[in-house]
């Protein structure tokens, strides 16, 4: 196994210091190694860890396969992703999960860990195997229906109920299905403007409020995805001051953009939740400095040209995200290494229940590194992503932080700013 010395990198952002890994670990510095990465100005990151990817594989394998997701999010500086269960077939068997684990492990790339649906079928009517999947080779630790919210609050108590045993969490998609039927963009003035049928606030807020309330009485622990309004921020803020078991995402695109670029009517920022107000992106970033907001995750969203670039109303909700996201992080932000490591890595980590990601680069663990270059600048090329599909709102946008080098377990699967394999 190739053993590599960063020179001179500033480990989360602190002085410059030497890095050695050798064997798959952090190893104390000092002698030499077979490849020596001039660190000068870079920063070393513990690998990001993304809990909301949707992979696409199996059954939308021209949209994404877990090959060309897991290549995408290793381009990104990523070490470990969550994949979402609306495949199809649906991860709602310890069959599927398997598969998809097993996918993830061939191509070598991130460590894949499954995400198992909470219904058979996403079908909201009766709990998928959530023990299967939790004893299968998959180890399911998160089940989500993503996609889809769990409306019915008898169905969403018994999963809470059920993953208790093994400390499990329920990801939720939040959002009050009668509340946005036919919903096209966020409910508010530019929809009004634009005549789209709106998505109003109170359809995620309203889900929030009763999900906290319920796993404050079965005392589990619930997750909420991609957290969109400063309603559902002042939810959050509560249920936390109650004692509540509940952590929350923020997207990197609700962190950024907002409703009026529906104006343009260009499927490529029709999102689910969708993008939302200055107001609401301005609560959010403060809401994920303060840690009511306890991570960043992607929902990258890969979609087929056919399902994206079409009419508004008949294009499919979601935008990529893997590789982009720590430059949007970085420039909503700026440098706060601490904060980004945390936001991306060691929080995310812990939810997911991921050993050996999300660690501080002490010597003796594993060695799950990103290298970033934070003064360069790069403009996105959709053509030149390595995920399958092109559906990225950042196209032509110029963005600080390019990633240098990812290893995984010590093993390069960047370098050099180029996939390895
Ligand atoms: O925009 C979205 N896309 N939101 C979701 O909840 C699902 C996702 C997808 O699977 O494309
Ligand atoms: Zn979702």
């Amino acid at each position: 196994m190739t053993s590599y010395l960063i020179r001179g990198a500033r480990i989360l952002g602190g002085e410059p210091a030497d890095l050695l890994i050798r064997d798959g670990r952090i190893a104390e510095p000092g002698g030499a190694a077979d490849e020596t990465i001039d660190g000068t100005g870079l920063v070393a990151l513990p690998g990001l860890v993304d809990l909301h990817t949707h992979l696409r594989e199996p059954g939308r394998e021209d949209a994404e396969t877990v090959e060309t997701g897991s290549r995408a999010a290793a381009l990104g500086g990523y070490t470990a992703v969550c994949a979402m269960a609306n495949t199809s077939p649906v991860a709602d068997t310890a069959g599927v999960v398997e598969q998809v684990w097993r996918l993830g492990r061939e191509a070598g790339l991130v460590d894949v860990q499954p995400i198992g649906a909470v219904t058979v079928g996403l079908a909201g009517e009766r709990l998928a195997e959530l023990g299967a999947m939790a004893t299968s080779a998959a180890t399911v630790r998160i089940f989500s229906d993503d996609g889809q919210c769990v409306a019915d609050p008898r169905l969403m108590r018994r999963a809470l109920e059920y993953v208790k045993a093994f400390d499990g969490v329920i990801a939720q998609h939040a959002e009050e299905p009668r509340l946005t039927e036919g919903a096209q963009m966020h409910e508010g003035e530019v929809s009004t403007r634009l005549g789209l049928t709106g998505w109003p606030a109170v359809a995620e807020e309203a889900i929030i409020a009763r999900d906290v309330l319920l796993a404050e009485h079965v005392g589990s622990r619930l997750h909420v995805c991609h957290v969109s309004t400063a309603g559902s921020v002042e939810v959050l803020r509560h249920a936390k001051a109650r004692g509540v078991r509940v952590t929350a995402e923020v997207t990197p695109h609700h962190l950024l953009l907002t409703d009026e670029l529906a104006a343009s009517y260009d499927p490529v920022y029709k999102v689910n939740p969708p993008l939302r107000t200055a107001a609401d992106v301005q609560a959010l970033r403060e809401a994920l400095v303060e840690g009511v907001i306890d991570i960043v995750a992607t929902d990258h969203a890969p979609h087929a040209v056919e399902d994206k670039e079409c009419e508004w109303a008949y294009a499919r909700p979601g935008m990529l995200g893997l590789e982009t996201a720590l430059p949007i992080v970085l420039s909503v932000l700026g440098e706060r290494w601490e904060l980004i490591a945390d936001r991306m890595s060691r929080t995310p980590a812990r939810i997911a229940g991921l050993d050996g990601h999300g660690g501080s680069l002490a010597v003796g663990d594993p060695a799950n590194v990103t290298l970033v270059d934070p003064a360069a600048r790069r403009q996105v090329d959709a053509a030149e992503l390595a995920s399958r599909s092109r559906n990225t709102p950042y196209a032509g946008m110029t963005l600080p932080g390019r990633i240098v080098a990812t290893f995984l377990r010590g093993e390069a699967t960047v370098l050099d700013g180029k996939a390895v394999k």
